[in-house]
C-alpha cells in the first residue's frame, strides 16, 4: 500500500496538471479532508462547485452532491471517485412518487432536501440543504408546503416554519440510528457538556438538543461554544475538523452507529485513479438538468439559516 503522503502529493500534482478542484464533504475520510482544497456542509460545496474557475471538479461525497455540481456546472466536467457512493435516503423518492404526491395537492410548492436524484429536483419549485431549510421554507409565498424525502429535517423545519407542512417518509438510515437513550447516557457521563445534532436526527434526539444545524454550522457553535466539552449528534467524519480547529475542547460522538458507509467509500487511492484516467464522470441529461438548475438557483439565493 502507498503512503498517505506520496499518494497525496499525487494527487495534489494531478489536481494542479487537469485544472482541477478538490471538494470534500465535512464527513469524508480525514486523509480526503485534508488533501481537498475546500471542505464543507452540501451548500458550501455547491456553491462552491458554482463559483469556482477550475475545468475540472473532483466532488468526494455521495452521488447527490457531484449531481448537483454538474447540474449548477454543465461546462465543466464534474468526477465522482467512487460511482458506488450513493445516499439511501436521496433513493427514498422517484419521479414517480412525487408525481403522485403533487397530483393530490395542486398549488402546494415542493420543497426537496438536496438529498434527491436530479430528476425528483427538477419536479420540485426549491431545494433546501440542512442549512437553509427554515429560511427556504418561509421564503415561500404559499401558506403550504410538501417537503421531501426527509421525515426528520420535515419535522424539525415544521417547529419554526410559518407554513402548514406534510412531508415523505423517507430518512437518513446513519441519524435514525442514534438513539434518545445513548444520548442521555452520554449526557450523565460528561456533566456540563453541551449536544448539538443534525436534524435529520429522530425528533427524540432533536429534542435533547442544545443547539440543531448543518455540518458546518456544527464548527461554528463549537467555536463559540463556552463549553469545554461538547457531544455531536452526526456522522464521525466531523471530528476529523472540530478537534483540529478546538484543540482544547472535548468532543463526543455519543453512539458508535454514526458512519455513513457511502460517504467512508472514497480513499485517496479512488481520487488520483478518477484523475489519472478522467474517469466517474456525472453528467445530467439536459432536459432534466433545466428543471433542477432553477430549484436549486432558487435556493441559493435564500440566506442560510445559522
Ligand atoms: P449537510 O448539509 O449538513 O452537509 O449534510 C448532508 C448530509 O448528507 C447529512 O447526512
Ligand atoms: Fe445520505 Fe445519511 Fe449518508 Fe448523509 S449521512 S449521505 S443523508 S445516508
Amino acid at each position: 500500500m502507498r503512503d498517505r503522503e506520496s499518494l497525496k502529493k499525487e494527487v495534489r500534482a494531478l489536481l494542479k496538471e487537469r485544472d482541477a478542484i478538490m471538494l470534500a464533504h465535512n464527513y469524508q475520510r480525514d486523509e480526503v479532508q485534508e488533501t481537498a482544497d475546500i471542505t464543507g456542509d452540501s451548500l458550501a460545496l455547491s456553491q462552491a462547485a458554482s463559483e469556482s474557475a477550475a475545468k475540472v471538479i473532483v466532488f468526494c461525497g455521495v452521488h447527490f452532491m457531484a449531481e448537483s455540481a454538474a447540474i449548477l456546472s454543465p461546462q465543466k466536467t464534474v468526477i465522482l471517485p467512487r460511482m458506488d457512493a450513493g445516499c439511501p435516503m436521496a433513493d427514498m423518492i422517484t419521479p414517480e412518487e412525487l408525481i403522485r404526491e403533487k397530483e393530490k395537492r395542486p398549488g402546494t410548492p415542493v420543497v426537496a432536501y438536496v438529498n434527491t436524484s436530479a430528476a425528483v429536483k427538477a419536479l420540485s419549485d426549491i431545494c433546501c440543504t440542512s442549512a437553509n431549510a427554515v429560511s427556504v421554507v418561509n421564503s415561500l409565498a404559499e401558506d403550504r408546503v410538501y417537503m421531501i424525502p426527509d421525515r426528520n429535517l420535515s419535522h424539525y423545519v415544521s417547529l419554526s416554519a410559518k407554513k402548514k407542512m406534510e412531508w415523505w417518509d423517507g430518512f437518513c438510515p446513519t441519524h435514525e440510528k442514534l438513539k434518545p437513550e445513548e444520548v442521555l447516557k452520554a449526557k450523565a457521563e460528561n456533566p456540563g457538556a453541551v449536544f448539538v445534532c443534525h436534524p435529520e436526527c429522530s425528533p427524540a434526539v432533536v429534542r435533547l438538543a442544545d443547539h440543531v444545524c448543518s455540518t458546518s454550522g456544527m464548527y461554528r457553535y463549537a467555536k463559540s461554544s463556552a463549553a469545554k466539552t461538547i457531544i455531536v449528534g452526526t456522522e464521525m467524519g466531523i471530528l476529523y475538523r472540530l478537534k483540529k480547529e478546538n484543540p482544547d475542547k472535548n468532543f463526543i460522538l455519543p453512539s458508535r452507529s454514526l458512519v455513513c458507509p457511502n460517504m467512508k467509500l472514497t480513499a485517496l487511492e479512488d481520487v488520483a485513479e478518477s484523475l489519472r484516467e478522467m474517469k466517474n464522470v456525472v453528467s445530467v441529461p439536459e432536459d432534466i438538468r433545466a428543471g433542477a438548475k432553477a430549484a436549486l438557483d432558487r435556493m441559493l439565493k435564500v440566506p442560510r439559516d445559522f
